[in-house]
């Protein structure tokens, strides 16, 4: 370029949607997902970190984005917030194993604060940076076909109910809505992470109230 700015990048466009393919499955979608470039969270972190689980799982549970140890390992929900996750879904009835994991961005976003020497610090995406991906959610979705969606946390929220979504208010109570003729449920809840952060006396119930909202995604499987 004359000015010497590099040109634009397909990531200046910040959507993931010339990246998906058209037609596959879930190991077709990953296989793509892992060369995109529809936003710049690609070039900081170390790979992407797509869904995983039963391609026809009843439960997809969908969280805000790949951590530090789910970047370095590139499986969602393998770090500290997974353990949390995994022993709510165990408490309330629901096999792991069965459920489809996913997040609304499929790349670590973080910071590298001196203070914390090598450490990275994660940071949430931004709503353009959750438009920018939610092509590859929506194509999950639409393999999957799961019968209950659970929602964790705002970004994975506001990336499926919109950016009016608030955890606080709409935890906890089964929604439905249809998708070409097909009827979805979803229940939403904190993400686990917040069970982490919560102050130690606090901590137990933010952990049991993650567990309530589990419980009613388990119901509407019944
Ligand atoms: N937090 C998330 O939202 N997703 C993960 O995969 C890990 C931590
Ligand atoms: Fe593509 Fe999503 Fe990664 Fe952005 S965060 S580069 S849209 S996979």
């Amino acid at each position: 370029m004359a000015d010497g700015r590099p040109a634009d990048g397909p990531e200046d466009a910040y959507s993931a949607e010339p990246f998906v393919p058209g037609r596959g499955g879930i190991a077709a979608l990953r296989r793509a997902a892992a060369d995109c470039r529809g936003c710049p969270l690609h070039r900081d972190a170390t790979r992407t970190v797509f869904g995983q689980g039963d391609e026809h799982a009843r439960v997809m549970l969908v969280g805000e984005e790949p951590g530090d140890q789910e970047d370095r390992q590139g499986k969602p929900f393998v770090g500290p917030a997974g353990h949390v996750l995994d022993r709510a879904l165990d408490a309330a009835g629901l096999d792991p194993g069965q459920a489809y994991m996913t997040n609304a961005v499929k790349h670590f976003k973080f910071s590298r604060d001196p203070a914390h020497g090598k450490r990275r610090i994660h940071k949430p995406p931004t709503l353009r940076e959750s438009a920018a991906c939610a092509p590859w959610l929506a194509a999950e979705l639409t393999v999957v076909e799961p019968e209950v969606v659970v929602v964790l946390g705002a970004t994975a929220g506001k990336a499926l109910l919109g950016s009016s979504f608030r955890v606080t208010k709409e935890r906890g109570t089964l929604m439905e809505r249809e998708i070409h003729g097909r009827v979805e449920h979803l229940v939403a809840t904190i993400h686990p992470s917040a069970v982490l952060r919560a102050d130690k006396d606090d901590r137990e119930e933010a952990f049991g109230g993650l567990v309530a909202d589990l419980e009613v995604a388990v119901r509407a499987l019944a």
